[in-house]
């Protein structure tokens, strides 16, 4: 498939003719697109369907990261996002790592756990033992509530047991592994659970109260490295301050939410794109930010490889489906697949993944260089050149205006707008 996720000039074009643009680069029926208009996009009876005391449909601007090429394929993001900058962002760090090739990424196997807690365990140890002799007979049991997921070749793999103990007592917690394919899973394993809840608490010898998935999927694991090039980034001075400012990430916890809040700007805009359950992926990935000290850390690396380049390395849980839920039945989301082009969830996990990493070099980059202000200021600019009526040939004027007087406002904008009108 010839896609192309270069567009130069993409960003200057009305929305009409992106819209064109990305129907070519990605070569996609124009038919598809259409239901990226508001007024085609989630029907409020479709909205009704979804949640309870539906009242309206809230919009969200969706933009899309250009650049990326994710192992050797040229993908087009969509991303779903309130945020200026986040895609622009993105897109430029996108550039800088197809210059030595892209993200590389990878993926375990779509392992999601599902706890069932058992109280009244007179012999938490044995009752741990016993479960475990149990295994097939457990495993069998859940893989027989969802023949559909065995046929599609996955299904309960493993238990576990653990012994947690509480300030209310001890618990025997049993984890059920399951394999969940192309979907993200809570359903399947949250069945499954609940099936065999009973059996798992006459097995270990208590009763069974929670029966619900963890949202640390630390078996389902997404990653993605690149490569971003010294000389693109203006050299070794650049590259140290870039090294710095992550290692302060990693150090400091005040400076590590804020880290990794970047890159969940990132994840969380391609997650709520694909129609993909947002606190899921957010849950899991602070979770993981757990180092092994006890303390919360930053999610990613970057670090400068022996040729003076700065290596970026992200991995964290990605439980994300292309079946099942908003992803199914959002219109958008279904476009937003299509966009992307991918065939199987993890091909989706390591894209946002991708994602996350770019986002969040953007941000370092920015913040150990000339700031983040610069940039926020000639987007928000744009944004209100654009609220005021600006033509496409008017704003790259109105903008620089904006910025050279340092008043980037309605008003101003308004009056600047009104004189480039009457000056011939
Ligand atoms: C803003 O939404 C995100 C940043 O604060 C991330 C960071 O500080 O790394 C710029």
């Amino acid at each position: 498939m010839p896609r192309t996720s270069r567009v130069p000039g993409f960003r200057d074009l009305s929305v009409a003719e992106r819209r064109t643009a990305l129907g070519a680069a990605a070569e996609l029926d124009p038919a598809l697109l259409a239901v990226l208009d508001p007024e085609q996009g989630m029907a409020i009876s479709l909205a009704d369907h979804m949640i309870e005391n539906v009242v309206g449909v809230l919009g969200v601007p969706l933009g899309l990261a250009t650049n990326f090429v994710v192992n050797g394929r040229q993908v087009l993001v969509p991303m779903a996002t309130e945020e200026a900058s986040v895609v622009a962002a993105a897109s430029n760090s996108a550039k800088i790592a197809r210059l030595r090739g892209g993200f590389h990424t990878s993926s375990s196997q779509p392992i999601m756990q599902t706890q069932v807690q058992i109280i009244g365990v007179a012999d938490p140890a044995g009752g741990r033992l016993r479960l475990l002799d149990a295994r097939d007979e457990l495993i069998a049991l859940a893989n027989a509530q969802d023949p559909k997921l065995v046929e599609l070749g996955g299904g309960a793999r493993e238990v576990s047991v653990r012994i947690v103990e509480s300030r209310a007592g001890r618990y025997v917690v049993l984890h059920l592994h399951v394999d969940v394919r192309d979907a993200m899973g809570a359903n399947a394993v949250n069945t499954m659970a609940e099936a065999i809840a009973p059996r798992a608490a006459e097995i270990a010898g208590g009763r069974a109260l929670l029966r619900i998935l963890t949202n640390k999927a630390d078996l389902r694991l997404s990653r993605a490295r690149a490569v971003f090039d010294a000389d693109a980034l203006g050299g070794p001075a650049v590259v140290e301050d870039i090294v710095h400012a992550a290692a302060l990430a990693e150090a400091d916890v005040y400076r590590a939410v804020t880290h990794n809040k970047g890159i969940m700007n990132g994840i969380s805009a391609v997650v709520l794109a694909t129609g993909n359950d947002t606190r899921a992926v957010e849950a899991g990935g602070h979770s993981h930010a757990v180092g092994p000290g006890g303390g919360y850390t930053s999610l990613s690396r970057f670090e400068r490889d022996a040729d003076g380049n700065i290596v970026g390395t992200l991995e964290l849980p990605m439980p994300v489906g292309l079946v099942g839920g908003a992803t199914r039945t959002h219109p958008v989301a279904q476009a937003a697949l299509a966009i992307l082009g991918v065939r199987t969830a993890a091909e989706l996990a390591e894209i946002i993944v991708a994602v996350g990493l770019a986002q969040n070099f953007a941000a370092v980059r920015a913040l150990a260089t000339e700031g983040i202000q610069r940039g926020h200021m000639s987007l928000h600019a744009r944004n209100i050149a654009t609220t005021v009526g600006a033509t496409a040939e008017e704003l790259p004027t109105l903008v620089a205006r904006m910025i050279a007087d340092r008043a980037v406002r309605a008003d101003h904008a308004e009056r600047v707008l009104a004189e480039l009108r009457t000056t011939p």
